[in-house]
């Protein structure tokens, strides 16, 4: 049996060791310690403005909150699973160096609100340090669209080579997508960065306190209103793992052709040495661990969002222990997405590309059948007859061993009377390629607007 608790009031007997160990969650809620102290400190400070306590009081326990702080950082204090969490484990602390007014603390406030801000907190420094990393692996893509531009690859559908794009463009579509991650995450950063203090358990506090002067000193942007959701709710976090998610599954996607590219059969780009390692019986291996990992870990962040949703979904309000769930799986997601944009960025600036293989695979395959049909349906022939007459083509070029660009003039008349001089022009890989110019295709004209458009942002 464990010695007395915060809240042992009521109670007879101490804890159960084993029911102490299940309940704690001061093994990983350490990692809020930050949070908790500046929100301690703000609410002591306004406890004294509101002389809910004494100035006195306050400052002792602000200065008291700040050196336990320093003592954390530092290494110098330890934590045991009797602590219970990390809002026990720093009242304990507070109450070690400043006696009985370390009690005051709490005053018109519960863990319960406590959680939620710190929560919060955590949360919304954790999307800006995403914010920074995203920007960074858009950064990456633009200087790496820009140094590639000109360089001709097979865009594919169904994993079939389909129609020669730029090898920027392909690049360009992730940046899309990273865009509207970082939004993603900004706009839950909107709904995070709101104060619950106040809430108390669940019902607010009889005291005065002033919760819009402390959700302005930790730069908060509002407070809860209402004291129920206050506690109770997480979405704000759903909607961090939910961005989280998806950042992982174009950062998984975006691997994946890493993993493609780089191997023997593509031979497109080659990943640096100091990303890849070898293999323990197999001399000749170079394997593509670092995009492989970061793809494994797109499981991760789909399960930690899926573990919170259904945690909360059956919870009836307002707060309830299982709610502590809540937080390895945060935890987890930031870790997993910080390290994966990391890695990302680290890929895309060191992959070499083998613009000659690119070119190559866009020789192979017909990719320009679809320029071949345009070419007709723009003399007139109704677009549905034009596709069956390429389709026709193709169908020879492969009877034959052909690529259409090996195909003479002859040989593309014999097919319809109104391919003239100018279709073997209008089959070339830079065409069909060039041609594409509508706004967000692959034309050269309209990736280099996009391109300079986007370095402009
Ligand atoms: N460790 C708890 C959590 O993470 C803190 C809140 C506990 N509140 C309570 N009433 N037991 O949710």
């Amino acid at each position: 049996m464990a010695k007395k608790k915060a809240w042992g009031g009521r109670f007879d007997g101490g804890t159960d060791r084993f029911v102490e160990e299940f309940t704690a969650s001061i093994p990983f809620d350490i990692l809020l310690y930050r949070q908790d102290i500046a929100g301690s400190i703000a609410h002591a400070r306004m406890l004294g403005r509101r002389k809910i306590i004494t100035r006195k009081e306050a400052d002792m326990i602000v200065k008291a909150l700040s050196g336990i702080r320093a003592d954390i950082e530092s290494g110098k204090v330890s934590f045991g699973i009797s602590q219970e969490d990390i809002h026990m484990a720093v009242e304990q602390l507070l109450v070690r160096r400043v006696g009985r007014i370390g009690g005051k603390l709490h005053t018109g406030r519960s863990r319960n609100d406590q959680v939620a801000l710190d929560l919060r907190l955590y949360l919304r420094e954790e999307i800006d340090g995403i914010l920074v990393l995203l920007s960074r692996v858009k950064d990456r893509i633009l200087l790496r669209a820009e140094e590639c531009f000109g360089v001709v690859m097979p865009g594919y559908t169904h994993m079939q080579r389909a129609q020669p794009v730029l090898f920027s463009h392909h690049l360009l579509a992730y940046h899309e997508m990273f865009t509207r991650d970082e939004d993603r995450f900004r706009d839950a950063r909107r709904r995070t960065n709101v104060s619950p203090l106040g809430a108390g358990a669940l019902a607010g506090t009889t005291f005065p306190l002033d919760r819009e002067s402390v959700a302005v000193e930790l730069g908060m942007d509002g407070v809860c209103e209402n004291s129920i959701d206050a506690v109770s709710d997480r979405d704000f976090a759903a909607e961090f793992l939910f961005a989280s998610a998806v950042t992982m599954m174009h950062l998984s996607r975006l691997s994946e052709e890493m993993v493609m590219w780089s191997s023997s059969e593509f031979a497109f780009v080659s990943l640096p040495d100091a990303m890849c390692t070898g293999s323990s019986i197999m001399p000749q291996k170079k394997n593509p661990d670092v995009p492989e990992l970061i793809r494994g870990k797109a499981g991760r962040a789909f399960g930690n969002l899926m573990s919170l949703l259904t945690m909360m979904k059956g919870l009836p309000l307002s707060y309830n222990r299982d709610m502590q769930e809540d937080k390895e799986p945060v935890f987890d997601s930031a870790r997993t997405v910080k390290e994966c944009l990391v890695a990302a960025a680290l890929l895309v600036e060191g992959m070499a590309v083998n613009e000659e293989r690119m070119r190559a695979a866009c020789d192979d395959g017909f990719l320009t059948a679809t320029d071949l049909a345009d070419y007709l349906a723009r003399k007139g022939v109704p677009f549905r007859k034009s596709h069956e007459i390429a389709g026709r083509i193709v169908r020879y070029c492969e009877a034959k061993g052909k690529r259409l660009k090996d195909l003479s003039l002859e040989e593309l008349r014999s097919f319809h009377a109104r391919i003239g001089e100018d279709a073997r022009d209008a089959i070339s890989l830079s065409n069909s390629v060039r041609l594409r110019n509508t706004r967000g295709g692959t034309g050269p004209e309209k990736v280099r607007g996009r391109l300079a458009g986007l370095k402009k942002k």
